[in-house]
């Protein structure tokens, strides 16, 4: 059990050990408040900071945010500007804050897509962090699921060119072990904001059996009760893995 263990309504029942989540709808709630799709990131960084704490908190072992995927870089330039720079603030002044609440940092993605000051603030902090022994924090930063599987196919070719394989050996093993989460469990729970229906190119391989939880909460509104809100949708779902 945690330390500051949140105290869970009697309706969560069971805890996944791994959440992932979609964030979206931060440039929606800003228009809807006539304001920049900017502010609306801004407003879901303090989003991120809450659900982090809360899934420690709940004793969630593995949490998988999309922060930025591939498919963002064509975005307006301003706009991926501001982003990357939210991202280098969060990973920078959160360290405290992550530390006292005993949180582990891991990235995935191409993450020498990043701009060099993030790439080097992102090492950092993993590196402060990397004693800790509580919720790991998996940030995917430049992340396509697609891109991830074309990897790990190309670094299994490799292998067999290379004679240390052999192409009978290539099961759904070696091709876990190839992918950039080959250190983490598969996600329990897939958690999306903003009421759209759609994997947008996110952990397509390790999602075949994950429960999905769709919310038309904007991400900025997105915080404790909502979490707590998807913990207990989860508990009521009777996983079969295929089964009866
Ligand atoms: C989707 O909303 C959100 C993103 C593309 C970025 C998510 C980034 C953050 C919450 C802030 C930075 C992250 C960290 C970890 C500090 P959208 O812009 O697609 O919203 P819309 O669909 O309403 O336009």
């Amino acid at each position: 059990m945690p330390q500051n263990a949140t105290v869970l309504p009697a309706t969560v029942r069971k805890i996944p050990r791994h959440v992932a989540v979609i964030m979206d709808g931060n440039g929606r709630w800003a228009r809807e408040r006539g304001l920049n799709r900017v502010d609306g990131h801004r407003r879901g960084v303090e989003s991120v900071r809450e659900i982090v704490r809360t899934a420690g908190e709940c004793g969630v072992e593995y949490l998988t945010l999309y922060a930025f995927s591939v498919e963002n870089w064509n975005r307006p330039k301003n706009e991926v500007k501001v982003l990357m720079r939210l991202l280098e603030q969060f990973l920078r002044d959160e360290v405290p804050e992550l530390m006292k609440n005993n949180v582990r940092l891991h990235a995935i993605g191409r993450l020498t897509d990043l701009p060099g000051s993030v790439q080097e603030q992102l090492h950092k902090s993993i590196e402060a962090l990397r004693n800790n022994t509580g919720l790991n924090l998996i940030l995917a930063l430049s992340y396509s699921g697609r891109v991830e599987i074309t990897e790990a196919v190309r670094s299994i070719l490799r292998e067999i060119s290379l004679g240390h394989l052999d192409p009978a050996q290539v099961d759904e093993k070696v091709i876990s072990q190839n992918l950039y989460t080959r250190y983490y469990p598969d996600p329990d729970l897939l958690i999306r904001t903003s009421g759209e229906m759609r994997l947008s190119n996110f952990l397509l391989w390790q999602m075949a059996y994950t429960e999905i939880h769709i919310t038309p909460v904007l991400w900025p509104d997105f915080r404790k009760p909502q979490f707590l809100a998807a913990l207990e949708d989860y508990s009521k779902r009777n996983r079969r893995f295929g089964k009866i």
